[in-house]
C-alpha cells in the first residue's frame, strides 16, 4: 500500500509516521512519499521519517521528492497537508482583520476567506494531475478551510474527504474525564468543518447512552476551561462547541486578546524552526513532545483510521464511523445537498455516508446555515475570482455582514494576496 503526502515537508509529518509506526496493523503501507518544493526541508522531515519507521521496526520505505506524479504514481491514497504562502501568508491572514475590528483567525472570518482563494485553485490544480496519475487514489484533504477545498474537490469529481482532527481531539478529552477508551465513545458531531458541536456523547455506539449530560455535570468546568468559554454557557447549550466556536460566541474578547499578543502563526514559525533543528538531530526518531504544542495533535489517529476505512483495511475502532468532511445529502435538512458538512460516516472503499443525526435546533441551524452561504460564496470567489465575489462572500459571513466593514476588508484582502491571486 503507497501512501503519498503533499506538503510531506510540513513539520506535521512525524505525527502522520509516528501513527503509521503504532498503527501499522490497521494501515499496512509498504510506501510513503513525500512530495515538498522545499527540498532542504523536505530532507531533514524525510530522515527523521525513516528513523521513526527504522525504529519502530515498520518495513515501509520513505521516498522523498518534488516530483508530483512520482509521488503519486501508484498511490492508493493521497494526504493533502500543504499550506500555500507557508505562515508568512497565515501571518498576514491574521492580521489585517484585527485592523477592522475583526478576529484575525487562518480559517474563521475574512483570514479564512483569504486562505481559501489562495488555496482552492492550487488544491484542484494538484487534484488534477493527482487524477491523472493515479486515477484510483483517494484523497485525504487536511489543507484548510477543509470544508471549502473538499467541497471544490467533491464539485470538480474527485474521490475525495476532507478531514479535521477537532472531534478527535474531544472524543480523547471526553474518554479520559470518564475513564473509557476513546473509540467507545461516539459524538453527535454536527456542523461545518471549525463550526461543530458535540450534541450528545454515546458510550458503545450510536445507539448506547447518553453520557454528555452527566459529563457536563460533573466536567462541565474542566471541558469550559480547555475551551476558554464560561462554563454556564455550555450548561445553557447542553451541547460542547468546538473551541472554533469562541470565535463567534466571544468574538470581540478574542480580538481585543489578540490584538495584544504575537499572532498564533508567529508563534507557530518559532516552534517550526525548534522542530526542525531537532528533526535535524539524526539521534532523534520518535515524535518529539514539542510537537504537542501544534494544533493538529492526534491529526495522525484520524488520518490513519480514515485511511484505512477508504482502502478498505482492518478497521481500528471495529465501526467504520469517522467524523469526516463529505456532502450534506440531506443529513442536515436547512442545508442544500451539495454542501460540505462535517458529520460521523459510515466509511468504506465506496467512500464516506453520513449516518442520520438528530437535527440540530434554530440555535445551531440558523449560524451553521449562515456560514454555509458563506462558504458557497467563498468557493465562486475562489474559483472565479472578482472584487464583487470576494465581497459578497464578506458581507454573507456572519462576522462581518456590514457593508462598509465588508468593503474595508475586501480591499485589504486583495492587497494583502496579490501575488496568489490570478486576477488581481
Ligand atoms: C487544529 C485544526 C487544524 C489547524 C490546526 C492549527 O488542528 O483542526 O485544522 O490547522 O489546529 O494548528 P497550529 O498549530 O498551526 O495553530
Ligand atoms: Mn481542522
Amino acid at each position: 500500500m503507497k501512501l503519498a503526502v503533499v506538503g510531506g515537508g510540513s513539520t506535521y509529518t512525524p505525527e502522520l509516521v509516528d501513527g503509521l509506526a503504532r498503527l501499522r496493523d490497521v494501515l499496512p503501507v509498504t510506501e510513503l512519499a513525500l512530495l515538498d518544493p522545499a527540498a532542504d526541508r523536505l530532507a531533514t522531515v524525510g530522515g527523521l521519517a525513516r528513523r521513526i519507521l527504522a525504529r519502530a521496526g515498520h518495513p515501509a520505505t520513505v521516498t522523498c521528492t518534488s516530483d508530483l506524479e512520482a509521488a503519486v504514481a501508484d498511490a492508493d491514497a493521497v494526504l493533502l497537508q500543504l499550506r500555500v504562502g507557508g505562515q508568512a501568508a497565515r501571518e498576514r491572514d491574521e492580521s489585517w482583520p484585527l485592523e477592522c475590528g475583526c478576529v484575525g483567525q487562518e480559517t474563521t472570518g475574512a483570514g479564512g476567506l483569504a486562505k481559501a482563494l489562495r488555496t482552492v485553485p492550487v488544491v484542484l490544480d494538484l487534484a488534477e494531475r493527482v487524477r491523472r496519475a493515479a486515477p484510483d487514489a483517494w484523497i485525504v484533504d487536511f489543507t484548510n478551510p477543509v470544508g471549502i477545498v473538499t467541497r471544490a474537490l467533491l464539485d470538480a469529481g474527485h474521490r475525495a474527504v476532507g478531514l479535521c482532527n477537532v472531534a478527535v481531539g474531544l472524543q480523547r478529552k471526553f474518554a479520559a474525564l470518564l475513564d473509557v477508551r476513546p473509540a467507545e465513545l461516539h459524538l453527535e458531531h454536527v456542523g461545518l468543518n471549525h463550526l461543530t458541536w458535540e450534541l450528545g456523547v454515546r458510550l458503545g455506539g450510536p445507539d448506547g447512552p447518553d453520557v454528555l449530560p452527566g459529563l457536563l455535570a460533573e466536567h462541565g468546568g474542566a471541558v469550559a476551561a480547555d475551551l476558554r468559554l464560561p462554563r454556564a454557557l455550555l450548561d445553557r447549550l447542553g451541547s460542547v462547541p468546538s473551541y472554533y466556536l469562541r470565535y463567534f460566541y466571544a468574538h470581540d474578547e478574542v480580538v481585543a486578546e489578540l490584538r495584544g499578543k504575537p499572532s498564533r502563526a508567529a508563534e507557530v514559525a518559532g516552534l517550526e524552526r525548534e522542530l526542525l533543528a531537532m528533526y535535524a538531530d539524526p539521534a532523534l526518531d520518535t515524535k518529539p513532545e514539542l510537537l504537542a504544542r501544534r494544533g493538529g495533535a492526534h491529526y495522525s489517529e484520524a488520518a490513519v483510521a480514515l485511511t484505512a476505512a477508504l482502502l478498505g483495511g482492518a478497521d481500528s475502532a471495529g465501526s467504520g464511523v469517522q467524523v469526516v468532511n463529505t456532502r450534506n445529502d440531506g443529513t442536515l435538512p436547512f442545508l442544500p445537498g451539495d454542501a460540505v458538512v462535517e458529520v460521523p460516516a459510515e466509511v468504506s472503499p465506496a467512500g464516506a455516508r453520513p449516518l442520520p443525526v438528530t437535527p440540530p435546533g434554530p440555535l445551531y441551524a440558523g449560524l451553521i446555515a449562515a456560514v454555509a452561504a458563506y462558504e458557497e460564496l467563498a468557493l465562486e470567489a475562489a474559483l472565479h475570482g472578482g472584487r464583487d465575489r470576494v465581497f459578497a462572500a464578506l458581507l454573507a459571513h456572519p462576522l462581518v455582514g456590514q457593508y462598509t466593514l465588508a468593503e474595508r476588508l475586501t480591499d485589504r484582502l486583495i492587497a494583502h494576496n496579490r501575488e496568489h491571486l490570478a486576477w488581481a
